[in-house]
């Protein structure tokens, strides 16, 4: 059967969905809004397919216990597809995901070491190693007999850096299986990787290479993945073509920069409370210009030196003063690991200080806000002038595409060269270098002073790029990369037209 058409099996260590209960007890899901989520459940729904993920919450863990193997029926929620939650005892899951996963991966993938002090890797990173192993392992097992139940085989789209071993550990388990497995973080040069012990390296970079395909958001991931693999032995890269021959197979490295969902943005955009909450900003703005930023609380999103950059454009250009506001909507994340939680209070220190010193009673040039809080980015995208998006290292960004869309003053992108979006959208963005504070405060002045013109058609050619690229296209792009191996593998070279790049 084609890859086009077989069933489908996604895997991702967070579920596609939340489980709750209401006020009567009763038990209501409620699914992720990015374009991840909508992209995979949207095929998954049409291919009746099945979503593996970890219990993360009570309710995912009461769940389980309530269901067979696990295996919860979304039919019961309106959809047609099936979740089957795997559970880990708390301390293999600490291992796994807060630190080895959240810990050391992303750490490795962002460039987030300050490596004259950190990592220093010992005997609690060993046993956390094999807690990855561990929950790695049993997500290849699930996924194996999750492909048995379908009368025909189908094919696995595994999400992140969570599940680097699955496709290996998958392969070994089911030799021919159709194994595509997408980075959406970013990825490390071999020089950067070559911090981790041989051991956790070698064990991600195999890892993944039991794929039949691999996927970036961006072309600079791709490469340095590239480039990574060119040190293991035994496998052969050939960077003109993004191919890797390894263990008698050929893995294709391919580049899919995924989108957002428009349909449902837009439509919270109009919802009467978005209206209220947009009518709410607009009077705490009172006249000044907005610049905006929306992001998790999360080292790699680059706050601290945000704020700074902002505080070195008020003191080169004071004209600005009391003219303008400066607005961070920051979600609380991963509050388990202590970086998290001392890098939150440092980002709330300094706007404070320079509230202090450069606000006044009238005027206080930061407003930060730390909630969860969808419906308010989602009314504040509406209200910016400028949209400030300077990560460190980001595998894409989304805030830079939802921004735009929802946009209605012609708002200017201000956009990091190390975010995967600037390889998509950076032609109508200002590009920044993100540890350059004098750079970053330029373009906040030359996005507040950018003649009409210029900024309305910056503002067209962002909205036209995100929209041209619906989630569905990302899902699709993925399969035709898997229909083009099973026809090799059957000696029919060809299949769907490649596409470029
Ligand atoms: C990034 C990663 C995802 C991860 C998300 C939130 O976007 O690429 O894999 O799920 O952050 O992180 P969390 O640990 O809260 O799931």
């Amino acid at each position: 059967m084609s890859a086009l058409d077989a069933p489908l099996i996604v895997a991702s260590n967070r579920g596609p969905v939340s489980f709750d209960h209401d006020d009567r007890g009763e038990l209501v899901a409620r699914r992720g809004s990015g374009g991840l989520v909508t992209a995979l459940v949207g095929a998954l729904q049409e291919a009746r397919g099945v979503w593996v993920a970890a219990a993360m919450s009570d309710t995912d863990r009461e769940l389980v216990a309530g269901s067979e193997g696990g295996r919860v029926d979304m039919g019961a929620f309106g959809s047609t597809y099936r979740v089957r939650y795997l559970d880990f005892p708390p301390d293999t899951y600490d291992g796994y995901y807060n630190r080895i996963s959240n810990g050391v991966l992303w750490f490795a993938h962002h460039y987030l070491w300050d490596t004259a002090r950190s990592p220093t890797f010992g005997q609690e990173d060993e046993q956390a190693w094999a807690d990855y192993v561990t929950v790695n392992r049993a997500f290849a097992q699930a996924l194996a007999e999750e492909g048995d139940r379908f009368p025909v085989p189908p094919v696995y789209l595994i999400q992140d850096y969570q599940l680097a071993l699955v496709p290996r550990l998958l392969r070994e388990l089911r030799p021919t299986a159709l194994i595509a497995h997408f980075s959406h973080t970013a990825m490390a040069g071999l020089t950067y990787l070559r911090i981790l012990p041989a051991k956790i390296r070698d064990g991600v970079l195999r890892g993944m290479l039991g794929a039949d395909v691999l996927g970036f958001h961006s072309q600079m991931w791709a490469e340095n993945f590239l480039m990574s693999a060119r040190s293991l032995s035994g496998v052969r890269v050939d960077l003109a073509r993004s191919r890797i021959a390894t263990d008698g197979r050929e893995v294709l490295v391919r580049i899919h920069p995924i989108s957002v969902d428009v349909g449902p943005m837009r439509e919270a955009a109009a919802s009467p409370q978005a209206r209220e909450l947009r009518r709410e900003l607009n009077r705490w703005r009172e006249n000044a210009r907005l610049i905006l930023r929306v992001d998790r609380l999360e080292l790699t999103k680059n706050i601290l030196r945000g704020f700074q950059a902002y505080e070195l454009f008020l003191r080169r250009n004071p004209s600005w003063i009391g003219r303008v506001k400066f607005l961070a909507l920051l979600s609380p994340s991963r509050m388990e690991l202590p970086e998290y939680r001392s890098y939150t209070e440092e980002c709330l220190a300094e706007a404070e200080r320079i509230n202090r010193e450069i606000g006044d009673r009238d005027w206080l040039p930061i407003e930060v806000r730390v909630k969860d809080d969808y419906l308010g980015a989602i009314a504040a995208y509406g209200l910016y002038d400028v949209l400030f998006v300077n990560p460190v290292y980001d595998g894409m960004n989304l805030v830079a595409m939802e921004g735009p869309l929802l946009n209605r003053r012609q708002g200017v992108l201000v956009l990091s060269r190390n975010a995967g979006a600037y390889w998509r959208l950076g032609r109508y963005a200002i590009a920044v270098n993100p540890f350059d504070l004098r750079e970053m405060a330029d373009a906040l002045a030359q996005a507040l002073e950018m003649p009409q013109e210029e900024r309305a058609r910056r503002a067209r050619g962002l909205s036209r790029l995100v929209l041209s690229n619906p989630p569905a296209r990302w899902v699709r792009a993925q399969r035709e990369d898997l229909e083009r191996v099973r026809l090799r593998r059957l000696g029919r070279p060809g299949g769907p037209a490649e596409p470029p790049g």
